[in-house]
């Protein structure tokens, strides 16, 4: 693979950061995933903005200008030849050259890495036809979930509850209500209206979820914002997940409990369709 690192094009084994860089010290780094469907990048624009609302959150400088940051995106796709996949940009704060608390002032300038992950059959995931079976876990993120930032212990130890409990993924549960999946937003469906949490510093506001919730609308579903309960979860005709690297994942199982019939639903199956069909 090729891969990017500060305005360099290296083979991955060439490729390095500092030791002393603020990402790999102290978590100080953000980071976007975009998925690339048929050579193309899915919603760049959604990630770019996001990208600087992050960086602006942590006052942290852009490393580039967007123009540079869309053309390394496709030289990526060019140079590893992507059909189906992802790209996945990562910005630190850069290598201040020892270990503080403090932030570099600005002649530090931050490090950009990005590469390109395969990920074969992406629009047409065996998984998403049988959907995802989920377990509840507590949320004990900090509470600035709003920024993507390169903290994401907690989530990957979610995950392994996951896997340990032979599931595909965990929703977290924060005060009674679910605040959302390991790396991907939460919904449940009753009737025509689709439910799924407010965007809050809580969450994180999903690029995938702002377009399938435009879709949804113009396919005249109710969508309605607020958070719901594991037990409302249970009681849901259907349940779904979204994420720039699954799209919109039907959810059939939570601790055990099958929503709806345990299969994926007509509404899901739908949402799904529509967002790749929108997105090619
Ligand atoms: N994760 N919530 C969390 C906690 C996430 O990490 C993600 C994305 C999402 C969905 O956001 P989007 O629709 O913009 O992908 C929600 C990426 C895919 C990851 O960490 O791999």
């Amino acid at each position: 693979r090729t891969v990017y690192v500060n305005g360099s094009y290296l083979p991955e084994d060439q490729a390095t950061v500092s030791v002393f860089d603020r990402g790999f010290l102290m978590a100080d780094g953000v980071y976007e995933v975009t998925s690339v469907l048929d050579g193309k990048l899915v919603d760049f624009d959604g990630h770019t903005k996001r990208l600087h609302r992050s960086l602006e959150a942590l006052d942290m400088q852009a490393p580039c200008s967007d123009d540079d940051l869309i053309a390394m995106h496709r030289e990526l796709i060019r140079l590893n030849g992507i059909d189906q996949g992802m790209i996945y940009l990562q910005v630190t704060r850069g290598n201040p050259g020892d270990r503080s608390f403090v932030f570099p002032d600005e002649s530090v300038k931050p490090t950009i890495v990005a590469f390109t992950q395969d990920i074969p059959n992406l629009a047409d995931a065996p998984a998403a036809k049988t959907g995802f079976r989920v377990i509840s876990v507590p949320d004990i993120r900090w509470g600035r979930r709003d920024i993507k930032t390169v903290q994401l212990l907690y989530p990957s130890m979610a995950k392994m509850m996951a896997k340990k409990a032979g599931v595909d993924d965990s929703w977290m549960v924060e005060d009674g209500v679910v605040t959302e999946g390991t790396s991907n937003n939460a919904y449940i469906i009753k009737g025509n209206r689709i439910i799924t949490r407010q965007l809050s510093n809580d969450i994180l506001h999903g690029i995938t979820r702002t377009a399938v919730l435009r879709f949804a609308a113009e396919a005249q579903f109710e969508v309605e914002e607020r958070p719901f309960t594991v037990d409302e979860v249970k009681q849901a005709d259907e349940a779904f997940a979204t994420a720039a690297t699954i799209f919109v994942m039907p959810v059939v199982e939570i601790d055990g409990a099958a929503i709806g019939t345990g299969k994926p639903g007509p509404v899901a199956t739908r949402l799904r369709e529509l967002y790749i069909d929108e997105m090619r």
